[in-house]
């Protein structure tokens, strides 16, 4: 008989702390994998969304362009999400500019102003940029409309994610 016997003691000092390591571990993981999972997750910039604007409609007069980006994923969030982008000919090229204002996130309009029909304009400071959307020196917005990449197929807009302005 082996003298390395393990005392009653010992065998429940084991037994608890397997159970108990077992049951933090399985308590642990999950938080952890929901903390790291959303970083492992492939981004979805530069795909692109389909628009229901026809290129061929398009003109030198910015439009806005609505669309949707259907079941977006937020970390285990699904939900669709609407965009919109200020768009127009720039001879052969496609402009698309966002709608955000680089002061406090406002939406600009083109032509909203009456005084600056040819300028987009942002209601709530009342800054204004040119088409090219280069903001007009002396009003609020600190920095040009961000940009677009565009893509055309089968006659339609493609916009993919934002960059920064290359117009000015
Ligand atoms: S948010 Fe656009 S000017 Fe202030």
């Amino acid at each position: 008989m082996s003298k390395n016997r393990v005392s009653r003691r010992q065998f429940l000092s084991y037994t608890i702390m397997g159970v108990g390591g077992f049951m933090v571990s399985g308590t642990l993981m999950p938080m952890l994998r929901f903390a790291v999972d959303p970083v492992l997750q492939k981004s979805g910039d530069g795909d692109y969304t389909a628009t229901p604007q026809k290129v061929s409609e398009l003109t030198e007069t910015p439009v806005r362009v609505d669309y949707t980006l259907v079941d977006r994923e937020d970390g285990w969030y699904k939900s669709d999400v609407s965009y919109s982008a200020w768009v127009y000919k720039n001879g052969d090229k496609i402009v698309a500019l966002s709608p955000v204002c680089k002061h406090l996130g406002c939406t600009v309009n083109w032509g909203g102003d009456e005084s600056h029909p040819n300028q987009f304009f942002c209601p709530c400071h009342a800054g204004r940029y040119e088409k090219n959307g280069e903001n007009v020196k002396g009003t609020p917005p600190i920095g040009p409309l961000d940009q677009y990449e565009v893509m055309e197929k089968d006659g339609f807009l493609y916009l993919g994610g934002t960059k920064a302005n290359e117009l000015v």
